[in-house]
């Protein structure tokens, strides 16, 4: 390579949404209609990589995704791009503004399913705009690449940060922002439960525009629940009231697969094996008579559970007796917790059906921080 090139090398974290997005105001530069709240994952274990490389050498611009070349001009990609070398553009260093006219070349891989409801686009896109903006080393503030990273998919634009995050629908220009620092809660848990790691049958841009124009469910959230659910639930954060925000959570995530059957034709995100997740996790609730475990599901089947550290062992434990056929460390990745025999009470959870291997593994995460560039000299 000619001795004028350079690369970066960055990784971004996968954000869970609390209170979902689903629907745009503006398809084109995606407005969501509501604001959302997420919680981003450390990334230890699940996360984006992206080594961006710019030449005076390279004719196109180009990327390989996952290690299969992908469409230089897809649209998306080219948004982010042309509003990045926009900055770059503007700089008040010579050599930024000469860069911004060379083509650039990314290399982008994720380590967990692509396309099944693991956020994989939010990382993506947040690593992408991340990554570029240290290449052309921008002085731009993070809520800035914010609304870059949003043009590429919405939720990557809560990827930009660590900890707790909002996303508002009518900030200009339209941003996330932190609501708390990942330190903030640091008893709080998340397992990641792979069902399936098969695309999903209808993708999330194709699936809010027929929830915006056809379910008058997604109508009535916008107008009259999603506000008071927002400030209920940064509440609870701010509180570390768990039973409170595990509540929420699990409403929130049944009201927008509510939306996705009210959608016309219906959408099916979750499956048989979400549902028995989500009845496990009631059952379970119930026994220790308190909110112990919460779920939410994107658009696919995978379950994102969240708990607190000192009930990891024990629902660890009875998650595995129902769901595992791998050894207990196969099973849990990440940080693998201690198992403890399930006790009596935790063994009648059990639902009469088989659902042994219906899981395929689980990512025990925490709270994690925002991207951050791995270059050796970063
Ligand atoms: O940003 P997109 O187009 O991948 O949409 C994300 C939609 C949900 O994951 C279902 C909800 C959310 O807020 O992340």
């Amino acid at each position: 390579m000619d001795c004028k090139s350079r690369s970066s090398t960055c990784i971004a974290p996968i954000n869970i949404a609390v209170i979902k997005y689903w629907g745009k105001s503006d398809e084109e530069q995606i407005i969501p209609l509501n604001d959302s709240i997420s919680i981003t994952l450390d990334t230890d274990y699940m996360f984006t990589k992206t080594t961006a490389t710019i030449s005076p050498e390279f004719t196109q611009d180009s990327i390989v995704l996952n290690n299969e070349q992908g469409s230089g001009d897809g649209v998306r990609f080219q948004n982010c791009l042309s509003e990045v070398r926009k900055l770059a553009a503007s700089s008040k260093h010579a050599s930024t503004v000469e860069k911004s006219t060379w083509k650039v070349a990314i290399v982008s891989e994720n380590n967990f399913p692509t396309k099944a409801g693991l956020a994989s686009s939010a990382s993506g896109y947040a690593c992408l705009v991340f990554t570029l903006a240290q290449l052309y080393e921008l002085e731009s503030h993070q809520s800035e690449l914010s609304a870059l990273a949003r043009r590429g998919s919405g939720s990557a634009c809560r990827s930009l940060f660590g900890g707790f995050v909002r996303w508002f629908h009518d900030s200009q220009p339209c941003i996330a922002r932190p609501i708390a620092e990942a330190e903030h809660w640091p008893e709080l848990r998340c397992l990641v439960a792979v069902v399936s790691n098969t695309s999903k049958s209808v993708g999330s841009t194709e699936g809010m525009r027929r929830s915006a124009e056809t379910s008058k469910l997604l109508e009535h959230r916008v107008k009259n629940v999603v506000r008071d659910r927002i400030e209920d639930i940064k509440m609870a954060i701010l509180e570390k009231n768990f039973v409170k925000f595990a509540e929420i959570t699990m409403r929130d995530s049944n009201q927008f697969h509510a939306i996705c059957l009210d959608t016309y034709p219906p959408l099916f995100y979750m499956n048989s094996t979400s549902q028995a997740i989500i009845q496990l996790v009631h059952r379970y609730n119930q026994i220790r008579q308190s909110v112990k475990v919460a779920y939410t599901f994107d658009a696919g089947p995978n379950a994102v559970l969240f708990l607190e550290q000192a009930e990891i062992s024990r629902f660890a434990s009875v998650f595995y007796s129902v769901f595992g056929s791998t050894p207990h460390d196969q099973f849990f990745r990440g940080k693998v917790p201690d198992l403890v025999d399930p006790t009596e009470d935790v063994t009648s959870l059990v639902p009469e059906k088989a659902l042994k291997g219906q899981v395929q593994y689980t990512i025990v995460c925490h709270v994690g921080q925002g991207p951050k560039n791995i270059d050796p000299t970063g």
